[in-house]
């Protein structure tokens, strides 16, 4: 056999076709994707304004090299600067080589600060990306299974609780950056339990008082996903580092590494690198997708994601289902396992994807309108109770 590695185990389906929130198999079937290519597509599929944008910049200039000038870099980076009140910006190809950089600029300020033998904090149940440093920050044996011996000098901790933060920066003097998830995405859309803004608040504190960066990985939090254009911009707290991905180039491949105060001049010329890294063709696409995120896009995230939630919340809460997320990034919590429902939805027209066996997540676009959240709800819904109220396992 010739072929694909099979990395991936694939569902039996393949979409050739795309137009908003729908997506068309080769069979013709149509598709409500409440998933957006797992948190990429926040404006929907073939966007006619990015679809524009690519194909001009495409016929126009696609790549130079970062050995000179990106003027549609620099755009991009000032634009971002100024959505995040960050100063630096880097730019990469996907979300593990966003936080690969940002765990090179965790060692610089080892290095800098003569710290011969640096730890980095992490979290249990965590997704920080597929290469050897990032999956060895991952909180998850299972990605890391087989690839031992991981990346050596993660401390991990439970996710959400600050005293868990504190004790570990006490007991390990040589803890130099503090890697986490405003929400967990990955492991099925988990929030801090103590609340995001007074989790964000506290561990900025700590990291503050212990000169630990504190690196937020907002890969999938961020692009406008929970309602505000970065997660942490729903506290009062900025970050040392960010990391973002996915929904920044609406399905173009890109990622970026952001950087203000003591993290903002550890990268030098001969630091850090990319070929592929802000092209001028990955910027173009990136900035048509931020400028339209922030004309109008994200506030309507905040306000169908809320409606969309109390929605279920009204519908599913009598079976014993919780509800949970912030703006599009919302997770539905069944009882029981929920895996077989992949394939009822995908049957009844519907995708979304199942995390820790009963947590059903919904990353639909950002640009919803009215009627499709209620189509989206209504879906849901009808599937969740039909399947809890039947017994699949006969
Ligand atoms: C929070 C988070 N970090 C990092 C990554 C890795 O991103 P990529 O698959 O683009 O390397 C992901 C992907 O799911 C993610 O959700």
């Amino acid at each position: 056999m010739t072929g694909l590695l099979p990395t991936y185990s694939r569902q039996p389906v393949s979409f050739v076709r795309g137009q908003g929130v729908w997506l068309w198999d080769d069979q013709g079937k149509q598709y409500f994707d409440a998933l957006s290519g797992i948190a990429v597509c926040g404006l929907g599929h073939a966007h006619p304004v990015i679809s524009a944008a690519i194909a001009d910049q495409a016929s126009t200039l696609i790549h130079t090299s970062n050995l000179y000038g990106v003027p549609l870099q620099q755009q991009l980076a000032s634009l971002l600067c100024d959505l995040s009140a960050m100063s630096g910006c880097f730019f990469c190809n996907s979300g593990a080589e966003a936080n690969e950089a940002a765990l090179k600029l965790a060692r610089l300020h080892a290095y800098r600060n003569g710290i011969e033998n640096p730890k980095i904090l992490v979290t249990e149940q965590s997704f920080h990306g597929r290469t050897l440093a990032t999956l060895s920050a991952t909180g998850n044996i299972k990605v890391q299974k087989g690839f031992e011996p991981l990346f050596p000098g993660f401390i991990r901790i439970p996710f959400g609780e600050p005293a868990a933060v504190k004790e570990a920066l006490e007991q390990h003097p040589d803890i130099v950056a503090f890697l986490v998830e405003p929400i967990q995405g990955e492991s099925g859309v988990r929030e801090p339990q103590c609340g995001l803004a007074y989790y964000l608040e506290s561990i900025r504190a700590l990291c503050t008082e212990y000169d630990c960066l504190l690196m937020l990985d907002e890969i999938q939090t961020g692009n406008g996903r929970t309602g505000r254009y970065f997660a942490y911009q729903h506290s009062r707290i900025l970050p040392d580092v960010v990391t973002t991905a996915k929904g920044l180039g609406n399905g173009f491949p890109i990622g970026a590494v952001l950087t203000r105060g003591r993290a903002a001049d550890l990268f030098q010329p001969g630091t850090h690198g990319s070929t592929f890294g802000g092209t001028p063709l990955a910027c173009r696409a990136a900035l048509t997708t931020v400028r339209l995120l922030c004309d109008g896009v994200i506030e309507n995230a905040r306000t169908q994601g809320t409606r969309i939630r109390h929605e279920l919340e009204k519908r599913l809460n009598p079976l014993h289902v919780s509800v949970c997320g912030l703006g599009m990034m919302i997770g539905v919590v069944l009882p029981r396992d929920a895996t077989p429902l992949i394939a009822l939805g995908r049957e009844a027209g519907i995708l979304f994807s199942v995390s820790s066996g009963n947590r059903i997540r919904l990353l639909p676009p950002l640009n919803l309108t009215p009627l499709e959240s209620d189509l989206l709800v209504a879906k849901i819904s009808q599937l969740v109770e039909c399947f809890l109220t039947q017994d699949h396992s006969l």
